[in-house]
């Protein structure tokens, strides 16, 4: 095994355990130029946006309000007081994304469907023109040669809904499937791909725990488990009535988002502790991956959650995990980051700290490349079906240089590191059928409004000129040969986890 430092770290406790773990990382392993094995035939190279955060348009053509409008407005909650009010302006200049995602080659495009644009009050009359809009770009789309993969709800609950419980109300259950079934009476003859809920757990956590992002509510793990349950429940319904409704057959599946683990050294048993911290309950915190995953796919709460949470839990009716449960066709995955884990001295995994100095991107999220290829596999091992990455990126501060480029090497290497990465998982015969980078443009972070920048396109909000990053360019040239672009090299990677 080749040994190598990684920061000066070279002695003591969790730094050596670290930098050994990063000296055996498999990404190091260097393939021969042009022996790469590629990615498979039919793969999937997309991007992904989501409403709220780029569409503007706030009120336009009878779009009712959305938490986010409401909770931008609250003074401080926002970072500058921003809001998606204008965002990238894409209502008006989606032909230009499109035409820009055309000349990247993408295959796909994940976007988001505004639930308050098809139903300003969130029930009751649908607003025709605001479906219109998603039928032109979805048109635009696909005379582009790209496939929509359409998110339901990525969290621009209607303002109404909220003020009628949002998601701590079950009948948000009939409510969301209404929505469902709206939409894909008007875009399925077009749209074969469709996520119901994005990141459940963020927007139920950071939302109604956290008081971080938009409705901003701080309840009682109680009541956030109810909402957690409805959530489930809103999902399943949704998938019925999507299959009952769509013109075509539909794939479906979920876009999880995913709290990640990686062993903190090459030890076996770290692995296997990174693994099992993964799917457990371990803490009261919203970050669940297990809790969520084994009640959509197995019908069931897992035993740990059930045992932590116990009186907390909220009751579950006869048929509910039947309703969760609907089958799936492939298991979406939104992954970014991770936590080192070894195996604790009383047996159970111990997340611990980063070596000191270890990258980070500037949200501070620690740069994990191996949990492309860890990730589904254990995902994929434990539910069995096909795992497409949906979402994936870095956030940075990026800005058009004095040439007039927006030169971005930390985003092309990030980037280049994870999707070897996948490869591995690929290569080692996970099915993984799609990889979408976030973001395809720069946009509206939520709460970080617009201090840090995703795309691999610049927006500068003040014009909306829009400006291809190198990213974007080498974006473009790993699509174009199917990723033989990040496979085919002669040195390794320097370590990192
Ligand atoms: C995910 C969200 C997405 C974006 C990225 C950075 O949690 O789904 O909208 O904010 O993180």
């Amino acid at each position: 095994m080749r040994r190598r430092r990684f920061l000066g770290l070279t002695s003591g406790g969790v730094a050596t355990v670290a930098a050994s773990r990063l000296a055996a990382s498999a990404s190091a392993a260097p393939k021969p130029a042009g022996a790469a094995a590629g990615f498979p035939n039919g793969f999937v190279w997309g991007a992904a946006a989501a409403s709220y955060q780029i569409e503007g348009a706030a009120t336009a053509d009878g779009k009712g309000p959305s938490i986010w409008d409401m909770f931008s407005r609250k003074p401080g909650e926002v970072w500058k007081d921003g809001n998606g009010d204008f965002a990238c302006d894409h209502y008006h200049r989606y032909k230009e994304d499109v035409a820009i995602m055309k000349g990247l080659g993408l295959h796909a495009y994940r976007l988001s469907v505004a639930w308050p644009r098809v139903f300003p009050d969130g029930t009751g009359a649908i607003n025709g023109k605001g479906l219109d809009f998603y039928d032109r770009l979805i048109d635009e789309l696909l005379r582009a040669g790209i496939t929509p993969w359409v998110t339901l709800y990525h969290w621009d609950l209607p303002l109404a809904l909220y003020h009628r419980g949002g998601w701590l109300n079950p009948d948000i259950a009939h409510w969301f499937a209404d929505y469902a079934t709206a939409v894909a009476k008007r875009l399925s003859d077009r749209v074969k791909h469709w996520m119901p809920l994005n990141e459940p757990q963020v927007f139920l956590g950071a939302g109604l725990i956290q008081a971080r992002h938009a409705p901003g509510d701080k309840l009682r793990l109680n009541e956030f488990l109810h909402a957690v349950h409805n959530t489930l429940i809103a999902h399943g319904r949704s998938v019925q009535a999507l299959r009952a409704s769509v013109k075509q057959p539909a794939r479906i599946g979920t876009a999880q988002a995913a709290y990640n683990y990686v062993p903190a050294s090459d030890r076996p048993d770290d692995l296997k502790a990174a693994r099992e911290r993964w799917f457990a309950t371990a803490d009261d915190s919203y970050k669940q991956n297990g809790l969520w995953l084994d009640a959509l796919l197995l019908g069931r709460y897992p035993e740990d959650a059930l045992k932590l949470f116990g009186a907390a839990m909220p009751p579950i009716r006869q048929g509910d995990m039947e309703t969760i449960k609907q089958k799936l066709d492939f298991i979406g995955l939104t992954l970014y980051s991770a936590d080192p884990v070894r195996r604790g001295k009383d047996g159970k995994p111990e997340v611990v700290p980063w070596p000191q100095g270890y990258p980070i991107t500037s949200f501070e999220w620690a740069v994990a490349p191996s949990i492309l290829r860890l990730v589904p596999t254990w995902v994929h091992e434990r539910y069995k079906l096909p795992i497409a990455i949906v979402e994936n990126g870095i956030a940075q501060r990026d800005w058009v240089s004095a040439d007039g480029a927006v030169h971005d090497p930390a985003r092309i290497d990030f980037t280049a590191r994870y999707l070897r990465e996948l490869h591995g998982a690929i290569a080692a015969g996970v099915p993984i059928e799609a990889y979408f980078h976030w973001s395809i443009i720069d946009n509206f972070e939520w709460a970080e409004g617009y201090k840090h920048r995703f795309g691999l396109v610049y927006v500068d909000y003040a014009t909306q000129k829009r400006t291809l990053k190198d990213s974007a360019r080498f974006y473009a040239e790993v699509i174009a040969s199917n990723g033989k672009t990040v496979l085919d090299r002669t040195t390794p990677d320097p370590p990192m986890y």
